[in-house]
């Protein structure tokens, strides 16, 4: 491979990069954190939600709670500094894990869709997800995990 072609290659690459990494701005933002695991509940920091950019801090519109003591993880949606909503990434057809994407979890075993409120958007599944009643203080979220909301 000459010098030309190497960069003519090289060039491609970036702007693909670029190009993929446009158009995907969820994959980028999606955040896993385990939190902080106590006898009722699991607690996460509102700062979990921030993501570092150029010329300043955002905030992702969820963040994906995935931790051990859990058998399927909790998608925390954020609307505001004081709403979030919590769901259990369980899908509610036949029971298998959710991936998200944007406002919507979806399930890549027969196709269902919720909503980031945990209500079905399209079946098969015809129940709504399991959520989860939040408690917010000044810096935290805590996941009350003994009873749905
Ligand atoms: S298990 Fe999710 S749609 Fe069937």
């Amino acid at each position: 491979m000459d010098r030309r072609e190497f960069i003519k290659n090289g060039c491609a690459a970036c702007l693909s990069a670029t190009v993929i990494s446009t158009l995907m701005p969820g994959c980028a933002a999606t955040r896993y954190v385990s939190g902080t695991l106590t006898q009722d509940g699991i607690t996460v920091k509102k700062d979990d939600f921030k993501i570092k950019q150029k010329g300043g801090t955002a905030r992702s519109s969820f963040i994906i709670v995935r931790n051990e003591a859990l058998q399927y993880p909790i998608c925390v949606y954020r609307f505001s500094e004081e709403e979030y909503s919590a769901l259990w990434m369980r899908c509610t057809h036949q029971g298998t894990e959710l991936q998200a994407s944007g406002d919507l979890l979806q399930c890549s075993a027969h196709g269902s869709e919720f909503n980031n409120k945990g209500q079905v958007k399209s079946g098969p599944a015809d129940i709504n997800l399991r959520t989860f009643p939040v408690i917010i203080n000044q810096d935290e979220i805590f996941i009350d995990l003994r009873k749905k909301s």
